[in-house]
């Protein structure tokens, strides 16, 4: 049956239905499982696969339109670092210029200890990208960037990079698979941190790798064993019980997004907000064009500058001041706190990830905190 992504996200990975039969899969909390003699393709230990990673991988998997499962790290970076082992020691990656910082960190150590070339790219200038990669190995997209919702012309990179044979991976995080399928678009791999919006209440730390390609999937999952990169059954389980809900999330947090950001547009105590959906949005058209959904992110920029930027998260009673993004709640931070977020993020850009209370309070807390800092 051709199923839509919201009922993808309410009935993949189901156990099978059997009289007396579990609706939800168990989590089986074993490392070891039972075994002797030359080994099978049955389960053997923990590190090398568990029977709870399944129903999410199979989940994931479906929702971005794969073939095949998804595969399921200890983390985003983990996920980052099995993608990015596609980059030969000498080779060449291109990566954005503003992405999620410890992305960029990591393309950076490949340069120190791999001697890879690290071609940082403006993401929206699609001549510029394409021109780097002329000879690059693979390319790691980010759209819409963190923290500065820059939106890039997917379908059009992702086409020039396979013409010029750049494997590519694309970080869908932020647009999650309900907002656009990179895979259906020509992109090798599509990745993921399960911590933000698949998910969706803070309280794991996960990341995935999807793929359609049967060699590049096994090179996954031999870097997932032969590095430990392993999840818990336990946060997979988890998150298998956030992404039951994902769409709902996601909608309201999406809806409330846009409110907040068409409202702030207008807030005489705010210099300039980013978010795909307002209409003069640089990101807007793409948007538009490529994704379902605008996403759940906000840029701000208060009038007044870092100081005043923390004195609205200080005001702040409602929104919580934290790092990470995608949970029910709403968050927010001035990403410049971290002195190796990039140096071309303004100083006093607040990155809101907007949650899924009543939109009428966010604002109110929003406006209340604004004007205290006028
Ligand atoms: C876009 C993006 N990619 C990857 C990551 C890394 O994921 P994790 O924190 O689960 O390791 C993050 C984390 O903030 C992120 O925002």
């Amino acid at each position: 049956m051709d199923l839509s992504p919201a009922t993808t996200a309410v009935t993949a990975g189901r156990p099978p239905r059997v009289q007396g039969g579990p609706v939800n899969p168990p989590v089986v909390l074993s490392s070891t499982y039972v075994s002797q003699g030359v080994p099978g393709p049955e389960l053997l230990y923990t590190r090398g696969g568990t029977e709870t990673w399944a129903p999410f991988e199979e989940a994931l998997g479906r929702l971005e339109g794969a073939t095949r499962p998804a595969v399921v790290f200890g983390s985003g970076m983990a996920a980052v670092a099995a993608a990015l082992s596609l980059v030969p020691d000498g080779g060449v990656l291109v990566v954005p210029r503003h992405a999620y910082q410890v992305s960029l960190g990591y393309a950076d150590d490949l340069a120190a200890r791999h001697g890879v070339e690290v071609r940082r790219v403006d993401i929206t200038d699609t001549d510029q990208v394409i021109a780097a990669f002329d000879g690059a190995d693979v390319a790691l997209l980010e759209s819409p960037t963190n923290p500065m919702l820059e939106v890039a012309d997917l379908p059009a990179l992702l086409a020039a990079a396979r013409a010029a044979g750049v494997r590519t991976v694309v970080d869908n995080t932020f647009a999650t698979p309900l907002g656009q399928n990179p895979l259906a678009l020509g992109a090798d791999v599509v990745l993921h941190s399960v911590t933000k919006y698949l998910a969706g209440h803070s309280d794991v730390v996960l990341g995935a790798c999807v793929t359609d390609d049967a060699d590049l999937d096994a090179t996954l999952r031999a870097y997932r064993t032969l590095h430990g990169a392993i999840a818990g059954p336990f946060e997979v389980w988890l998150a298998l019980r956030g992404l039951r809900t994902l769409h709902l999330r996601v909608e309201r947090a999406q809806a409330n997004a846009a409110v907040l950001a068409a409202r702030l547009a207008e807030h005489p105590a705010v210099a300039q907000v980013r978010h795909p959906s307002l209409p003069g949005d640089p990101g807007h058209e793409r948007a538009a064009r490529q994704m379902r959904g605008f996403g759940a992110i906000v840029g701000l920029r208060p009038i007044g500058g870092a100081a005043a930027a923390d004195a609205v998260v200080a005001a702040l009673r409602l929104w919580v001041p934290a790092t990470s993004l995608g949970g029910v709640e709403s968050t927010l931070e001035r990403r410049r706190r971290f002195a190796t977020e990039s140096p071309t993020v303004p100083e006093d850009l607040l990155r809101l990830s907007v949650g899924v209370e009543d939109v009428e309070d966010l604002w109110a807390d929003l406006d209340q905190a604004l004007r205290a800092v006028l």
